[in-house]
């Protein structure tokens, strides 16, 4: 009895911390799966008076083609929905084009803020109030703190048979991280230049994510298993890719074309930011908070629209490294860059991912990418043995929108 008051509890704060308007609990299907399709970088809403809305509308077309071939039961937007280069004081409006194929589609989404969705003219709370007034929306904010972030919370997912999440255990929780980056509002450099906000999961957050999840494991005679997103990787995903054994192309199969640092990246370890340090390494207690996660099954991250592997990050294979996952390992996966908009051309797509009740419960998962194309490329199982067994190689394709073009100012960037 204890424990189902105890965890009725935890539905009601979840409730509570979210919006006012009452949600059915998100669950699992009967037949015990649960498919996240993930969007990210969907980067909306640049150059609205030449090539933007075009550039958008094969997006949104991207987005409603994915969504019609999948059975998708939830979505994940992970960060970028907006690009930060627009400055108009109108730009939080972009939002709602971003959210507009969900909306059609009938589908609940929840949303990561990226580097992208803040500007010296936009403010993350702005563009987060657009998100929140949508019955679809499960996002929320679980800790304000003026530095946090918005985007850091969990929603946790319950049997098929729970009508009202009161007095039912969850079957997994998903955690949302808020790697922030991008500009500060309503802020500018004595030479009138934005001012960088930094890029990683700020320690307040970290000390949430540890209280939170302890407290959540003690209400539970069993480990709930989890996963996690956070829009720009975290530093483990570069030292994997540069480690003695690499990104495989039959092992991890997807795209491998950018070779740049994350979160972090470019701060020196007391937080200046000059140009002369490659990785501050702030990023080391979120790091370390995720691997002491019994159950975290996986880290879900976008930002390099060039990779879209995942690894399984051992303590074998980076033994010098200053974080080590446990025994089992942790899951490391990249999405597939979904938008138009943003830096270099490779082809579009999404994510999908597969939750199994039963697999979960041995720490496995489904993956694969659904192409804009409609192909499906990358279909792996993430179980005991990902990383030594094959798969056929995803080999490097680009896509542009043709019809943008005709304007002068569409240049689109060469992949680094
Ligand atoms: C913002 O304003 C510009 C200029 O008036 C307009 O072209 C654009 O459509 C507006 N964007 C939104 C999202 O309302
Ligand atoms: C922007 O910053 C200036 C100077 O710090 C301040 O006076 C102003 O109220 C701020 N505006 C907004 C909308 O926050
Ligand atoms: C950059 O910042 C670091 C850390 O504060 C400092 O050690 C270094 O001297 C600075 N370099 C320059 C060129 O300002
Ligand atoms: C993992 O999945 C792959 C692909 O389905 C399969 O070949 C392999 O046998 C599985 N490994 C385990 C331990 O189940």
């Amino acid at each position: 009895m204890m424990k189902f008051t105890t965890w009725a509890m935890l539905a009601t704060q979840v409730a509570a911390l979210g919006k006012t308007k009452r949600q059915r609990p998100l669950t699992f299907s009967k037949d015990g799966t649960f498919q996240i399709a993930i969007f990210e970088d969907l980067h909306y809403g640049e150059a609205p008076g030449t090539f933007g809305p075009t550039q958008d509308a094969h997006t949104s077309k991207v987005v409603s083609k994915i969504l019609e071939e999948e059975d998708v039961d939830f979505v994940v937007i992970n960060g970028d929905s907006v690009s930060r280069d627009n400055l108009m004081l109108n730009s939080t409006g972009y939002m709602n084009h971003a959210l507009a194929p969900f909306v059609k589609n009938k589908l609940d989404w929840a949303i990561t803020f990226g580097n992208h969705e803040s500007n010296k003219n936009r403010r993350v709370e702005d563009v987060f109030a657009v998100e929140q007034k949508y019955p679809n929306s499960r996002s929320k904010s679980m800790i304000s703190g003026q530095d946090a972030g918005i985007t850091n919370y969990y929603l946790p997912v319950y049997p098929a048979d729970c009508r009202s999440g009161c007095g039912c255990k969850p079957e997994l929780l998903i955690w949302f991280f808020d790697s922030r980056g991008g500009f500060n509002y309503n802020q500018t450099d004595a030479k009138g230049n934005q001012v960088h906000r930094q890029t990683w999961v700020h320690a307040e957050v970290v000390d949430w994510f540890v209280t939170e999840r302890n407290r959540l494991a003690r209400q539970s005679s069993t480990t709930i298993p989890s996963i996690a997103f956070v829009h720009i990787p975290v530093d483990a995903f570069y030292a994997v890719q540069q480690g003695p054994a690499g990104i495989d192309p039959n092992r991890h199969p997807g795209l491998n074309n950018a070779f740049e640092r994350s979160q972090g990246a470019g701060f020196c370890s007391d937080g200046v930011r000059n140009g002369t340090c490659a990785w501050g390494g702030q990023d080391v207690p979120f790091m370390q908070a995720l691997v002491d996660t019994p159950g975290l099954l996986g880290v879900f991250s976008g930002h390099h629209h060039a990779n879209s592997w995942c690894y399984k990050w051992t303590a074998e294979g980076l033994p010098d490294y200053p974080v080590q996952p446990g025994p089992d390992g942790l899951n490391l996966c990249y999405g597939q860059r979904s938008g138009f908009g943003g830096a270099g051309d490779p082809i579009r797509g999404a994510r999908q991912l597969l939750l199994r009740k039963d697999k979960i419960a041995n720490g496995e998962m489904d993956t694969w990418i659904r192409l804009e194309t409609g192909e499906v490329v990358g279909d792996v199982s993430l179980n005991a043995t990902y990383g030594e067994d094959r798969y056929p190689e995803v080999k490097y394709r680009e896509s542009f929108c043709q019809e943008c073009f005709k304007w002068a100012d569409y240049k689109p960037t060469v992949p680094r």
